[in-house]
């Protein structure tokens, strides 16, 4: 399959097989939905493939690079099961790439935005400045002769898609709103590292529409029939109920983790065992079992971003969401807290100063390569700066898979057992598989000083021997 792969877009790039990506002007009706997805980032490049089990998709990327990496089959991040729905929607030629807006938007009658909407440094709030410009480019290539269907699905706060339809009625005085095209919301929820898992099989799918629009809501029911009909729940809502409903979900997993992790620092004063109690609350159904887990802080590119954003719309509202600030500033603090707490075990507990120490992991959670607000990025430099020396070693991060790392002072290690050797301790800071299998006693036999300090709890207590292990919420074992 892998070969044919290959072969059809070698032959693409030499010219001798155009697809037609089944893409048929003539053929754009509200019963047949047609896509081109702007922005193939983590959520784009999700949608686009998962979408081309169902309908004909095109991606646009205004990443000239990142398109000519597609082109050649290639995913330019890792995430697991990408790049085999990708090759099958090629090889479906349901599938295909482009920078070329127009050529996508005009052959299309959804057009799904999924840039980005980072925060704004000074103020915390989403910058939509790429969200404006997909919005003027699709604008541009809109027509008369069919309805197309801007639907938001980056995150963006309350009122923004309203603040699209405007941009569009301004930009294209010539097109009628419900006749020519609408606008919806339609937030997502997959995780990095499941991302394809997540989005094929969703626990819901929420989509906001002008209740007057009924042509949108009808390409909608329709674009997600193949998902409503295995049982997966549309919920539609107005424009901004959408919108808020992705920011409260954020935050509301957010303020959960910081809860836990507050009730873990009790639990290890107590000497109770925070995995014990989790696991008791998670039996209440009104609770549940998941996101439950103490770390060293959440990280990522949407917790930390969504929780300034929805700060910014509190304070813009004149509403009091002090909850949201608290988890922030927790969540920041927390971070810090944890090289405190590592350089402490070693400093007062080992008598150690300057240690030599292997790290285990940078990315923010497994499963991925993305880096951004990883806790890693506060731990490692205030380890640094306490006098550490470091060896790391991540899965993706190692010397071969040449992704480029973060500008630390630090060595990078091949493997587990090369990074420990001679060291005065192993800290674990991403619960990759790889960790959760590792061999104690031969960690304990490699390093200098036997030492574990697991940021993640990845083992249960009655597992470790022949070494001492200092881990969230719980007893230390001395060994
Ligand atoms: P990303 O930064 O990984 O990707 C955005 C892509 O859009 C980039 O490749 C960029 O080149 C492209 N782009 C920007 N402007 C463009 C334009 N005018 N035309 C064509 N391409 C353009 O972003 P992401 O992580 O995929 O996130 C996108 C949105 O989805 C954000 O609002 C984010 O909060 C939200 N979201 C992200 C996740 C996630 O797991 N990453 C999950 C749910 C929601
Ligand atoms: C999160 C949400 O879970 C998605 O629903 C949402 O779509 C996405 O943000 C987004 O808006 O972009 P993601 O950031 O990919 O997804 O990862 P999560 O699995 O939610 O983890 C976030 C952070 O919380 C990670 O640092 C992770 O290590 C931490 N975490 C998670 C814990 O510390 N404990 C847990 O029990 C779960």
């Amino acid at each position: 399959m892998k070969k044919l792969f290959l072969y059809l877009f070698y032959a693409q790039i030499v010219g001798f097989y155009t697809p037609s990506f089944g893409f048929d002007d003539n053929n754009i009706t509200l019963e047949n939905p047609k896509l081109s997805i702007i922005g193939t980032g983590y959520v784009g490049l999700v949608t686009g493939p998962c979408m081309a089990e169902y309908f004909d998709v095109i991606g646009v990327d205004n990443n000239k690079e990142r398109i000519e990496t597609l082109q050649q089959g290639k995913v330019p991040f890792y995430e697991p099961g990408l790049e085999e729905i990708i090759q099958q929607g090629a090889l479906n030629q349901r599938l295909s790439f482009t920078t070329n807006t127009k050529e996508a938007v005009e052959k299309s009658n959804i057009a799904m935005v999924c840039v980005g909407t980072p925060s704004n440094d000074q103020t915390g709030e989403a910058d939509l400045s790429y969200i404006y410009q997909a919005s003027k480019d699709i604008a541009q290539e809109l027509r008369d002769d069919h309805y197309t269907l801007v639907v938001i699905k980056s995150t963006v706060p309350v009122g923004t898609c309203e603040e699209v339809s405007n941009l569009i009625e301004n930009a294209r005085p010539d097109l009628k709103k419900g006749i020519h095209f609408g606008v919806a919301s339609n937030p997502e929820f997959l995780r990095e590292g499941c991302a394809v898992e997540d989005f094929m099989h969703p626990d819901r799918i929420v989509v906001g529409v002008e209740s007057v629009d009924e042509k949108a809501k009808a390409l909608i029911q329709k674009l997600y029939q193949p998902f409503t009909d295995k049982g997966y729940p549309l919920v539609i809502t107005d424009l901004r109920s959408s919108e808020l409903c992705k920011y409260a979900s954020n935050f509301l997993l957010a303020l959960r983790l910081s809860a836990v992790n507050q009730l873990s620092d009790l639990s290890s004063k107590v000497d109770a065992n925070i995995e014990e109690v989790m696991q008791s609350v998670g039996l209440d159904k009104r609770i549940g079992p998941l996101f439950l887990k103490s770390g060293p802080g959440y990280g990522g590119s949407c917790f930390p971003k969504d929780t300034l954003a929805l700060d910014y719309m509190g304070k813009k509202n004149g509403v009091n969401l002090s909850l949201v600030k608290e988890t922030i500033d927790y969540n920041t603090q927390r971070k810090f807290a944890m090289a405190e707490r590592v350089m402490g075990i070693l400093n007062k507990d080992f008598n150690v100063q300057t240690p030599n120490l292997a790290v285990f992991g940078i990315t923010f959670k497994a499963g991925t390569d993305d880096l951004r607000e990883a806790p890693a990025l506060t731990i490692i430099p205030e380890l640094l700066k306490k006098g550490a020396h470091l060896t790391i070693y991540d899965p993706l991060y190692n010397n071969k898979t040449g992704l480029k790392k973060p500008d630390w002072a630090v060595e990078w290690g091949e493997d587990l057992y090369t990074t420990t050797k001679g060291k005065d301790g192993a800290l674990i800071l991403t619960e990759w598989e790889d960790f959760k299998t590792m061999n104690l006693e031969a960690l304990a036999e490699n390093l200098k000083t036997p030492l574990l300090i697991d940021l993640r709890n990845l083992f249960d207590l009655n597992q470790i021997k022949k070494i001492n292990y200092y881990s969230l919420g719980r007893k230390n074992v001395f060994n």
